[in-house]
C-alpha cells in the first residue's frame, strides 16, 4: 500500500468512531457466485481466498485488532469430495503462499478447529504459519478450519474432565479458559455473506453478545468498503448486554 492509500484508509479509520476489537466473518457465496457465472464451485472458492486477502490487509489497516474466519466447517466434510479436496489444496496453497505477506505486514496467525483431522501438508503450512508470526503485533488472524463451535465446546469439556475439574466449580471463565484461543477477546462482530439469517455452528460460545451484519452479496464480491460499511454500522449499534442502555445511548 502507499503512503496515501495508507493515510486514506488511517482517515477512514478515525471516522469511525468505535471500532470492533474483533470481527468474526462467516465467507459464504462462494459456491453460488461461481455457478450464477456458469463456472465450476472451486473458481468461487478462488475468488473467495482473493478477497480475503484484501480484506485483511485492510482490517489490519483499520486498526482491527482480531479477525477471524470460517474457513471450513466441521460440516463442510459432507461436501462431494472433489470440492473438499479442491477446498484443502488450495487453502494449504494459500497458507504457504502468503506467509510471507502475513509477516511482513505484521499479522499474527492463529488457528480454531480439530488440525489433527486436517491433511499433514495443510496442517504443516498452518502450524508454520502461527509459529513464525508468533510475536507479531498487528492484526491476529485466525482461520477457522475444520472448526464446528459444537465441537469446540465439546473439546472444552473433554478437557475439563480430563484434568479432574471439580463439577462444581465449574463456571463460564472455566468453559472459556478451555476453548481453542482462550487469550482471543469474543468477538464485537460477526458479519455473514450471502444473506444466509444463521450462524452455521460458528463461534456459538464465544459469539454469545456479538452484533449480527448480514449482507446479501456473495463473498468474492465483498469488498473493503464493505467492511467498513459493516464496521459503521456497528459503531451505531447500542450493546446491552441483557442490561438497560445506558441514557446516552438511543433505544
Ligand atoms: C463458503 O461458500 C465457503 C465454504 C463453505 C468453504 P459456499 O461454498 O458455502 O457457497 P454457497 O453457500 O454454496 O454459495
Ligand atoms: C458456513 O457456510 C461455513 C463456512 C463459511 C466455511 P455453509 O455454507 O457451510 O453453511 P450452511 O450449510 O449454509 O449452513
Ligand atoms: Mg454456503
Amino acid at each position: 500500500m502507499s503512503v496515501d492509500e495508507s493515510a486514506a484508509s488511517q482517515s477512514e479509520a478515525d471516522r469511525i468512531d468505535r471500532l470492533p476489537a474483533h470481527i468474526g466473518i462467516i465467507m459464504d457465496g462462494n459456491g453460488r457466485w461461481a455457478t450464477s457465472r456458469g463456472l465450476p464451485r472451486l473458481i468461487g472458492h478462488r475468488e473467495g481466498y482473493k478477497t480475503l486477502r484484501s480484506v485483511l490487509l485492510h482490517a489490519n489497516d483499520l486498526g482491527i485488532q482480531y479477525l477471524t474466519v470460517y474457513a471450513f466447517s466441521a460440516e463442510n466434510w459432507r461436501r462431494p469430495e472433489d470440492e473438499v479436496d479442491g477446498l484443502m489444496q488450495l487453502i494449504t496453497q494459500a497458507a504457504i503462499d502468503e506467509l510471507r505477506v502475513m509477516h511482513l505486514n505484521n499479522v499474527r496467525v492463529r488457528v480454531a478447529g480439530r488440525l489433527d483431522e486436517l491433511p499433514h501438508s495443510l496442517r504443516n503450512a498452518l502450524i508454520k504459519g502461527v509459529e513464525t508470526t508468533a510475536q507479531n503485533t498487528g492484526i491476529t488472524f485466525t482461520l477457522a478450519i475444520n472448526y464446528g463451535g459444537r465441537a469446540e465446546i465439546v473439546d472444552a469439556v473433554r478437557r475439563i474432565m480430563r484434568e479432574g475439574t471439580n463439577p462444581d466449580e465449574v463456571t463460564e471463565e472455566t468453559i472459556s479458559r478451555c476453548l481453542y484461543n482462550p487469550d482471543i477477546p469474543e468477538p464485537d462482530l460477526l458479519i455473514r455473506t450471502a444473506g444466509e439469517l444463521r450462524l452455521s455452528n460458528f463461534l456459538l460460545w464465544q459469539g454469545a453478545y456479538a452484533e449480527l451484519y448480514v449482507v446479501q452479496k456473495p463473498w468474492p464480491e465483498f469488498t473493503p468498503e464493505d467492511l467498513e460499511a459493516a464496521c459503521q454500522e456497528y459503531a451505531r449499534r447500542v450493546r446491552k448486554f441483557g442490561a438497560v442502555a445506558p441514557r446516552s445511548a438511543s433505544p
